[in-house]
């Protein structure tokens, strides 16, 4: 391999392979301004569909929003305890506002051009806003760890739809996806494992056979579980803090609601 092509000749490359999810933050080093713009300015720099910039960062420092999310996502009291948090909204507002704003949705527009009436955004526009939305976060993930700071997605951000709603003062045509805490990491953080038998597949997709899973299973606990009295300790560990938990029933029954607020309807149950 090319030296520039290995994490220890490449300064990017060491970035990715050094960041670990952070959880605790010094409680007495700021974040400074320069690091805050540094952050903002390279999730600016992610790739948009379109150079639409389909997502809006909401900055938050007050306590009591801490506070309040540490209790709505799932309660992680360690948001609480965080210097600097980043919600990523996917935003098709910001576009309708825009829109009528030059006065697409006129009848005399409508006439004019021959195109549909306001029509409100729908699936299609979400798969490529919420890219957006997540590209720009992971930006800001590497530049954080970049310039010091340790950063931690916070998924349940999408849980609690009505509450979440009312405390960031979000619009229809809107949804929080991505949320970061982020700050000066309290102690060293050795990266995590990350598991990759059966992440990549040539040329088509390739459903796993038993040998596969035998290796993947045997890769896991290797990395999480190497204590495992039997094969697959980490694979019951998901199912059953995972994929049978009640923040999961959450998280389904609150992203319901925020595809009906993405797209225009009342945001009810
Ligand atoms: C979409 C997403 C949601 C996550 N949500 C949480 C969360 O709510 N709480 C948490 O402690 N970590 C959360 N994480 C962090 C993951 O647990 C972490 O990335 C994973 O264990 C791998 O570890 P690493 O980031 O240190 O490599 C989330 C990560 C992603 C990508």
């Amino acid at each position: 391999m090319n030296d520039t092509c290995t994490p220890y000749a490449n300064e990017v490359l060491a970035v990715i392979e050094q960041r670990s999810s952070t959880r605790a933050f010094a409680p007495d080093t700021p974040v400074t301004d320069a690091q805050r713009e540094a952050v903002l300015h390279a999730a600016s720099r992610a790739p948009s569909a379109g150079a639409m910039m389909m997502y809006s960062i909401i900055d938050i420092r007050e306590q009591a929003t801490f506070d309040r999310l540490a209790v709505l996502c799932d309660n992680q009291p360690m948001i609480a305890k965080a210097p600097w948090a980043l919600v990523f909204v996917v935003d098709y507002c910001k576009w309708i506002d825009l829109f009528e704003h030059v006065g697409c949705f006129t009848p005399e527009f409508v006439a004019r051009t021959g195109k549909q009436p306001r029509r409100e955004p729908g699936l299609g526009e979400f798969a490529i806003a919420a890219q957006d939305a997540v590209i720009a976060a992971q930006n800001a993930v590497v530049a954080a760890e970049a310039v010091g700071l340790g950063s931690c997605y916070i998924g349940d951000i999408v849980e609690c739809a009505e509450e979440v709603r009312a405390l960031l003062d979000l619009p229809e045509h809107t949804l929080p996806l991505s949320m970061l805490i982020l700050g000066a990491p309290a102690k060293d953080r050795p990266a995590t494992p990350h598991p990759t038998v059966n992440l990549v597949m040539s040329e088509r997709y390739r459903r796993s056979d038993a040998a596969t899973l035998d290796a993947q299973v045997a890769e896991m606990d290797r990395m999480f579980r190497p204590h495992a009295s039997a094969p697959g300790e980490r694979v019951i560990d998901i199912y059953t803090r995972k994929h049978t938990s009640d923040f999961m029933v959450e998280m389904g029954r609150s992203m319901e609601l925020w595809l009906k607020n993405w797209m225009g309807k009342e945001l009810r149950a």
